[in-house]
């Protein structure tokens, strides 16, 4: 394993992109949704960053089992009602997109005033689906990476750095 992205380096990241959102709504109803499972160290250290009211919700989305490519079934009965709140989605990677624009869509459709999307990783050259990501906290070229909530075989999560996987 090699690693890509040190602890240091999410940490001092996590304090600037804080610092972006913040401002972004001063004095607003605000919930973050984090994207199970792979967000939720980001979401843990970004939160506590972030010192103004919040609410904190949980979503998940996965592959429909055996059928088309590119279905997705979201889980949202962990996420309280987002009618008349701005909503921040965080998730670990954008890669091909289609995740975060499917969630941006049900979130829009749940009556959220509006939806913002904050990812820790953006792979370079992978997106397909079009999708307005308005805080990345790394660019990293197109490798299977490990560690800081992003798993293989769901393990690996727990590293507090993030690393590419070596065959
Ligand atoms: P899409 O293609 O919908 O994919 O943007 C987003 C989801 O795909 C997973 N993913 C990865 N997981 N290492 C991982 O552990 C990776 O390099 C990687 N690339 C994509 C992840 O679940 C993400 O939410």
């Amino acid at each position: 394993m090699r690693v890509l992205i040190t602890t240091e380096q999410i940490h001092a990241r996590l304090d600037e992109m804080a610092r972006q959102i913040a401002p972004e709504y001063h004095g607003q109803p605000l919930t973050i949704v984090g994207v199970l499972t792979g967000s939720v160290m980001f979401l843990a250290d970004l939160v506590r960053r972030l010192d103004m009211p919040l609410r904190i919700g949980l979503i998940q989305a996965s592959s429909y089992r055996g059928a088309v490519s590119g279905e997705l079934r979201i889980d949202a009965s962990l996420l309280a009602d987002v009618r008349g709140r701005h909503v921040l989605l965080l998730d670990d990677i954008l890669d091909t997109g289609q995740t975060l624009a499917r969630l941006v869509q049900h979130l829009h459709e749940q009556g959220a005033l509006s939806v913002k999307v904050a990812v820790l990783l953006r792979k370079q050259g992978r997106q397909v689906h079009p999708v307005n990501v308005d805080f990345v906290g790394f660019e990293i070229p197109d490798a299977f990476v490990v560690g800081y909530g992003l798993d293989y075989n769901d393990e690996h999560r727990q590293l507090p750095y993030v690393a590419v996987l070596s065959s």
